[in-house]
């Protein structure tokens, strides 16, 4: 056997011996909350289409006469013909719903956070980061090539003395966190970062991807008080509750001039294909115009936390913490004997020790479902 597949090989034992091996299962996803696996029709709540948006009508509608009119593809990086003129429309609509003076489109939120963070940054600069915060501002953070520490989880005091420590000796400071945090669900504490951004002249970037369309009335986690946090830097993602595929910035309009201009990932890579822009813009009205559904992912889980007797739930996100990676692969069958999909989320995802299943509310799923649901859990909850 070559070292490279020595290497490979032994790296695969490693893991499957540590309940840490992932593989992909074919998951056929037909309608809003229902997805077949290995023959069986699933009740799902593992996915992030917290809108149901993925098959809505109109959504799909929209991407189809896309397609028709402007083809498949952008055909190239949006700086040389990929500029194709949804992007405008589609900007300029998430800049309202943020509250922002302009917009950028990324291809996805991996790609935003990668390119983001290092083109505002460099080698003399200081990136903090919540210790949860998404892979993607991890990875970003060291892209910079700054110094990159993380900061405990929404802990504003540790922040602050990492802050009075090393701000000083660095020409800039970035402040990096999740606004709703993917795999606990909670919400970062905005008004007292941006508080504590303004005091030690530090910019703040939060990570929209799981509150868009969901929390504060569908404008995300800057609204999610009511006032409106003050984040310079609003990045999110299309691909949960928008329910297509993409990654975008809100912020001033010199900040997304200076990102279209030097952003790698926006630079050297395709622009997002023409559907996946106008399915973008149509779940956008969609939120726009109603807001009192966009409070629905929340309302089911804010039952699902009622009947488990759990602090109620601030996002359509419910972790439920099994610790072991095995014992959490094992409550995910059991659960899926009973017809239900909630795929376990293990290291490095999350923390060691940590493994969980992770409980995703949809706008759509009946209430009794999720009862049903909350009643096959309860012998996974962890006692006090
Ligand atoms: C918090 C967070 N940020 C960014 C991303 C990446 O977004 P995308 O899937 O559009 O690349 C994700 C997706 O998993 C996420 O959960």
């Amino acid at each position: 056997m070559s070292s490279l597949d020595t290497f490979a090989t032994e790296k695969l034992s490693q893991l499957k011996r540590r309940s840490l091996l992932r593989t992909l299962v074919e998951t056929t996803r037909t309608d809003d909350i229902w997805a077949v696996r290995n023959g069986r029709r699933l009740l799902s709540f593992s996915c992030n289409d917290y809108l149901n948006f993925s098959h809505h009508p109109a959504i799909k509608a929209a991407a189809r006469a896309a397609v028709e009119h402007y083809g498949v593809g952008a055909g190239a990086s949006r700086l040389v013909t990929g500029n194709h003129p949804l992007f405008a429309e589609l900007e300029s609509k998430l800049a309202r719903l943020k509250g922002a003076e302009a917009a950028c489109v990324f291809g996805s939120g991996y790609l935003a956070n990668t390119g983001i963070i290092p083109t505002l940054t460099g080698s003399s600069d200081l990136v903090l980061i919540d210790e949860l915060a998404h892979s993607c501002m991890m990875a970003g953070g060291k892209l910079s090539g700054g110094r990159m520490l993380t900061f405990r989880h929404n802990d504003l005091a540790h922040l602050e003395e990492l802050l009075v420590r090393h701000r000083a000796d660095h020409r800039h400071a970035l402040i990096a966190t999740d606004g709703v945090f993917s795999m606990d669900g909670d919400l970062a504490p905005l008004h007292g970062l941006a508080a504590l951004a303004k005091t030690h002249d530090a910019w703040l970037l939060s990570d929209d991807a799981h509150g868009i369309g969901v929390v504060g009335g569908g404008r995300g986690s800057s609204f999610a008080d009511g006032a409106k946090a003050d984040v310079p830097l609003q990045m999110g993602t299309l691909s949960k509750a928008i329910g297509g595929y993409g990654g975008y910035l809100c912020a001033s309009q010199p900040v997304i001039d200076l990102i279209k201009s030097r952003s790698r990932t926006f630079v050297y890579s395709t622009g997002l294909p023409p559907a996946s822009a106008a399915a973008a813009i149509a779940a956008l009205d969609l939120i726009e115009s109603d807001p009192d559904y966009a409070a629905l992912p929340v309302a089911k889980a804010r039952l699902f936390t009622r009947r488990l007797n759990l602090p109620g739930a601030v996002s359509p996100i419910v972790p439920i913490v099994i610790g072991d990676a095995k014992a959490a692969l094992e409550a995910s069958r059991a659960l899926e004997d009973q017809g239900f999909l909630v795929v376990a989320i293990r290291p490095p995802t999350v923390p060691p020790g940590t493994a969980r299943l992770r409980v995703a509310f949809t706008a759509r799923h009946p209430a009794a479902e999720v009862e049903r649901l909350a009643d096959a859990i309860q012998p996974y909850i962890p006692s006090p």
